[in-house]
């Protein structure tokens, strides 16, 4: 089967080495990544996956110009292997540079097509199917005339780790944060601050990263609902994640001036199972030192979105600067909206990546120290 991973723009490259380390020889595409596997590869996919967003199967892929292309070719798909007549069905269209340019209305042809087949396959009397039982997620995403049809194993986005369950202002989502962490020198025998932490996203992410932790491990996926699932391909992959996670000492420390941030970080860490891993503490980073060598300061920092805030932000920026000055061979990362973030460092960036964080576009900015000595390879 073909399988398609969609991740965030600016992370391909990320995902991409993620699948390699999880044994898949991926191929990006308009941000997708396409890789071979079979329900067992569904399985561990969502199970290990930590920076996509959600994992696909390919039914038919086409060229359409007319609906009439378009609902004969989803027709044609053998939709009675997947779904029965009571599952729900939700249409997920996207289109773009394309005659079939009317989404709402592509949809309504896909759905239509699906309901037809359906009924004739199961010799349903009703023109209607009840809609009562599991979720498949169909999508239809067209793209220069060329459609992809998918069903959508994951549900829910697999960033929802099912260990954030308190709200927090603009926290970062937990597969962005993942994959910060990969672009970084991070080696968990070094030091990992985030002096902004606010809801504890990327120092949790670090420790499930650390400790092995498969992000998916306890939470469920809409495959597993489908009839037709062989249920010990989860059982399987969910098993091969207990035996990963190690146990090790860590160094990480989540900082935030806000106190509810650091009492919302505290119970999201212990919800992932990490809390004894990360020390919390509220403070100003401005009181931030440290005597050690080779660390990490990872975080996304205040963007100064109003108007009202942009001249703090910048006095902010340059404060942080002056403390990352401080510490010796330490390198920072900073994702911010600020749009040149870096001309208020005091030093300019060694790297930017465009990245975009819940629709903003924002720059990824790397200030490098030394990498670690050589027997801290990166894990
Ligand atoms: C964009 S939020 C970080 C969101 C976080 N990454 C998450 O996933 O929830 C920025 C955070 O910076 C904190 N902050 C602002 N000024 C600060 C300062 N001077 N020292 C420490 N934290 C500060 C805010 O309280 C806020 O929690």
């Amino acid at each position: 089967m073909k399988l398609l991973i969609p991740c965030a723009s600016g992370l391909e490259s990320t995902v991409k080495r993620q699948l390699n380390h999880l044994g898949y020889d991926g191929k990006a595409n308009n941000g997708r990544i396409a890789v071979e596997g079979t329900m067992q590869d569904v399985a561990r996919l969502n199970v290990f996956l930590r920076s996509g967003e959600r994992v696909l199967i390919e039914l038919a892929s086409f060229k359409a110009t007319t609906f009439d292309e378009l609902y004969e070719n989803v027709h044609a798909v053998a939709w009675e292997d997947w779904l029965t007549p009571h599952s729900k069905i939700l249409i997920d269209g996207k289109a773009s540079s394309s005659t079939l340019g009317a989404i709402k209305a592509a949809g309504g042809v896909v759905k239509k097509a699906i309901v037809k087949r359906l009924i004739e396959r199961f010799h349903l009397s009703s023109p209607r199917l009840d809609e009562s039982r599991e979720r498949f997620i169909v999508g239809c995403s067209i793209r220069n005339d060329e459609v992809s049809v998918t069903i959508d194993t994951s549900g829910d986005g697999l960033h929802k780790r099912g260990y954030r369950t308190l709200p927090y202002t603009a926290p970062l989502k937990e597969t962005t944060a993942a994959a910060l962490i990969d672009m970084t020198y991070y080696h968990p025998d070094k030091a990992l601050c985030d002096l902004f932490c606010g809801s504890g996203t990327i120092p949790i992410e670090a420790a499930m990263r650390s400790l092995k932790i498969a992000p998916g491990m306890n939470r469920t996926f809409d495959f597993q609902f489908w009839k037709h699932t062989d249920q010990t391909c989860l059982a399987l992959a969910k098993e091969e994640a207990k035996d990963a996670v190690v146990n090790r000492k860590l160094d990480i420390l989540a900082s935030d001036v806000d106190p509810k941030a650091i009492s919302i970080a505290q119970r999201h860490a212990k919800q992932a199972g990490v809390e004894r891993h990360i020390r919390f503490r509220v403070a100003d980073m401005r009181a931030f030192s440290s005597d050690q060598s080779y660390g990490i300061l990872l975080s996304n920092p205040p963007y100064g979105e109003r108007l009202s805030d942009a001249e703090s932000v910048k006095i902010l920026y340059h404060d942080f600067g002056k403390v990352y000055k401080s510490l010796d061979e330490w390198s920072a990362y900073i994702l911010t909206g600020l749009p040149e973030a870096d001309r208020f460092f005091g030093k300019r960036a060694d790297k930017m990546k465009k990245l975009w964080n819940a629709n903003i576009e924002c720059g990824f900015y790397s200030f490098l120290g030394s990498p670690p000595p050589k027997d801290n390879k990166k894990e």
